[in-house]
């Protein structure tokens, strides 16, 4: 999505944040209206800043239209493994039996079945890369079930460890698949490995999706 075809801001209530406002309805209407094949936004700041209200929008303006999926980081469950990826993906996996998920999931079945809570860990040790390679593929196979779809991740700088890893590697193999991924979260919020994830993750982003002042 190019800036310039940024359309007109939808009748939200939010004060001075027209350039989000902009950048939110060009992706969600370039995805539902099959332009575009969606992207990566990420809206980070301080607290109370609006990133919440700015991601209202993006289901408010989503309504009807697209798929909308959504997660958020808690401060009591960041070492929970795979809690946000599992969140998000809740829709489909309580709709899923294991005949489905096996046929959905193919070859990922056995690797990523165990990290989305949908299959017994097997005998066989996967390494982290694995399960992360594992995560994507499934995810992305999930996505092609369920678009135009939007994914949204709030309070990212409280997300599990596991699930960062995956949100970092998913973020760099959008450029193919009709989702919107958007994600926000505080800025100097998180530490050591969560903050290097999330630093992966804003390098994908999209130009204009920062609510610093
Ligand atoms: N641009 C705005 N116009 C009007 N109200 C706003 C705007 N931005 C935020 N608010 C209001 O300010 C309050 C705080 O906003 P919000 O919860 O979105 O912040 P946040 O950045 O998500 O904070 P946190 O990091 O704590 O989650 C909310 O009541 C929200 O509705
Ligand atoms: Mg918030």
């Amino acid at each position: 999505m190019a800036e310039g075809n940024a359309q007109a801001v939808p009748s939200g209530t939010l004060w001075e944040r027209d350039a989000e406002l902009a950048a939110v309805t060009a992706a969600v209407d370039g995805l539902c209206e099959g332009h575009d094949t969606g992207g990566l936004l990420v809206f980070t700041g301080e607290a109370g800043i609006g990133k919440t209200a700015v991601l209202g929008e993006v289901e408010r303006v989503a309504a009807g239209r697209c798929t909308v999926w959504t997660a958020r980081g808690g401060e009591t469950v960041t070492s929970v493994p795979f809690h946000v990826v599992r969140q998000l993906l809740q829709p489909a996996l309580v709709s899923l039996g294991p005949v489905e998920a096996r046929e959905y999931l193919g070859d990922w079945y056995e690797i990523a079945g165990p990290a989305l809570g949908i299959a017994q860990p097997g005998g066989r040790q996967v390494d982290p890369q694995g399960v992360v390679d594992g995560l994507v593929a499934a995810v992305s196979r999930l996505v092609m079930l369920h678009w135009p779809l939007i994914l949204i991740i709030d309070d990212a700088h409280w997300a599990d460890q596991e699930s960062l890893r995956w949100l970092a590697a998913f973020a760099q193999r959008l450029d193919d698949l009709p989702v919107l991924l958007v994600v926000a979260h505080r800025d100097g919020e998180a530490t050591g490995d969560s903050a290097r994830h999330l630093e992966t993750v804003g390098r994908a982003a999209r130009p204009g999706t920062s609510l610093a002042t």
